[in-house]
């Protein structure tokens, strides 16, 4: 199974970090785990024994020994994360030594993380609720062709032209629009330089050295930041991050190409949560969605904000399967839906009087989405030591048996608690 694609089915948190970990340390080996999107807007949280780790920028790999973690092209990479992030593993033990960066992958400047936030304060309520880590600018730039590559770090003269002319518009911005004070060239220059002989080492043509691994045999999973309705092209725009979180993005973002992918995973969670602003037809304003908060713990790993939670939309998972082409499902958090008698499941919307089993063509009327529930038997018995889907209560096993029938694809496997080994695996499904 050489190349696998992780995806997130939902608006994020589902568990990708907690998957790939799992990928990582049953099995056969993971050779290699590339971040192939987004940059330090996601946060997964992989737990082992009593030790928590919270990864933002580094791929979850790195805490997989003999594993080597890949930032990929798609990637952007704002370098004093980077560093805070792999000096904080280094702390607690963790090799990273192994890391590769590609000379592709694109910076965020300091002057992109003030943008985004300085944007979001204007846009006032038409905000998107943005982790202001200057991710969309980023991107925009990308696209504007005003953007500044890894590569450019190591020829002095192209990286002051480059960022002489992105601060040319810049400066307008920041001063006429937004009133704040303009950024020099040469402070901006300096900061860059400052990380490069430091990264030097990092630095690789992450596509070659993918293929090479692919034609060795080697066994390469492409994880993924973000998630499905959070995708630019396929989410929920314009309430989504700036980079393509499907399937198809571990493509553009990392040099491997489609006719070389064997397996598409998505992690889905056994309820919905989204963070920041945008459409949600599930979310529960009530008692229920704060019992889901508390219960799952649904507050953000990279900026603490309480997750808006809601029940499993199927619709949603459905759409998921499609748009990824998922091959199988890893159902997460399960545990956190015990002690409910019963457990409502969304399998279609109503808009306006109009059933929709498929999501909504236009984004108007995804807004006016109403669910449509079916209810299922809940399971009052701790199921965190469950490791076989027989050990599951049987109304457990109903709800995973229901959802997979709904969602279009197969689960493989079930989180029943963060902790690393606290999986169902369904390897007969696959
Ligand atoms: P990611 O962004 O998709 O990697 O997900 P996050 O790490 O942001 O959020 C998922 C949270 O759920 C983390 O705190 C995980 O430790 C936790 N988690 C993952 N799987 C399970 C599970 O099966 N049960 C429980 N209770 N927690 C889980
Ligand atoms: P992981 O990888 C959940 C959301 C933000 C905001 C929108 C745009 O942990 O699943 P951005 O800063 O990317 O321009 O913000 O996307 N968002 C996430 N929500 N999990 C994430 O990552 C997210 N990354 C971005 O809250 O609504
Ligand atoms: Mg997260």
């Amino acid at each position: 199974m050489p190349a696998i694609v992780l995806v997130g089915a939902q608006w994020g948190d589902e568990g990708k970090g907690k998957a790939t970990d799992l990928l990582g340390n049953t099995g056969s080996a993971i050779d290699y785990v590339v971040k192939f999107n987004g940059g330090n807007n996601a946060g997964h949280t992989v737990v082992i024994g009593s030790e928590k780790y919270a990864l933002h920028l580094l791929p979850s790999g790195i805490l997989t020994p003999g594993c080597t973690p890949v930032i990929g092209n798609g990637v952007v990479v704002d370098l004093s994360v980077l560093f805070t992030e792999i000096d904080g593993l280094e702390a607690r033990g963790v090799d990273t030594s192994r890391l590769v960066v590609s000379a592709n992958a694109h910076v965020i400047p300091p002057y992109n993380r003030t943008l985004d936030k300085v944007t979001e304060r204007f846009l006032g309520k038409r905000r998107i609720g943005t982790t202001g880590r200057g991710i969309g600018p980023t991107y925009a730039d990308k696209m504007n062709r005003i953007g500044i590559r890894i590569q450019d770090l190591y020829d002095e003269n192209i990286l002051r032209q480059k960022v002489e002319g992105a601060l040319d518009i810049k400066n307008q911005l920041l001063v006429k629009v937004y009133n704040r004070r303009a950024v020099t060239v040469q402070e901006t220059v300096e900061e860059l330089l400052s990380y490069a002989e430091r990264l030097r080492p990092m630095v690789a043509d992450t596509g070659v050295l993918l293929h090479r691994a692919l034609d060795d045999g080697k066994t390469v999973v492409l994880e993924a930041g973000q998630a499905t309705l959070l995708d630019v092209d396929h989410g929920t725009y314009p309430f989504v991050t700036s980079s393509n979180a499907i399937s198809a993005g571990a493509c553009t973002g990392s040099g491997i190409p489609p006719t070389r992918i064997d397996r598409v995973m998505a992690v889905v969670k056994a309820y919905t949560t989204r963070v920041g602003e945008g459409p949600f037809p599930t979310e529960l304003l009530d008692a229920d969605g704060e019992w889901l908060r508390q219960q799952g713990f649904e507050f953000g790993t990279t900026t603490g904000r309480p997750r808006r939670c809601g029940w499993y939309d199927a619709v949603i998972a459905r759409y998921a399967a499609r748009v990824n082409g998922v091959s199988d499902f890893v159902l997460t958090k399960l545990d956190t839906l015990t002690g409910r008698e019963k457990i409502p499941i969304c399998v279609a919307y109503d808009v306006a009087g109009i059933r929709y089993d498929e999501l909504p063509m236009t984004q108007s009327d995804f807004h006016h989405a109403k669910p449509v529930y079916e209810e299922l038997d809940g399971w009052s018995e701790d199921i965190t030591g469950c490791r076989s889907f027989d050990d599951l209560p049987k109304n457990a096993q109903n709800y995973v048996r229901a959802v997979e029938s709904m969602s279009g694809a197969l689960i493989s496997a079930v989180g029943v608690g963060p902790e690393r080994t606290q999986m169902v695996v369904l390897e007969d499904r696959l």
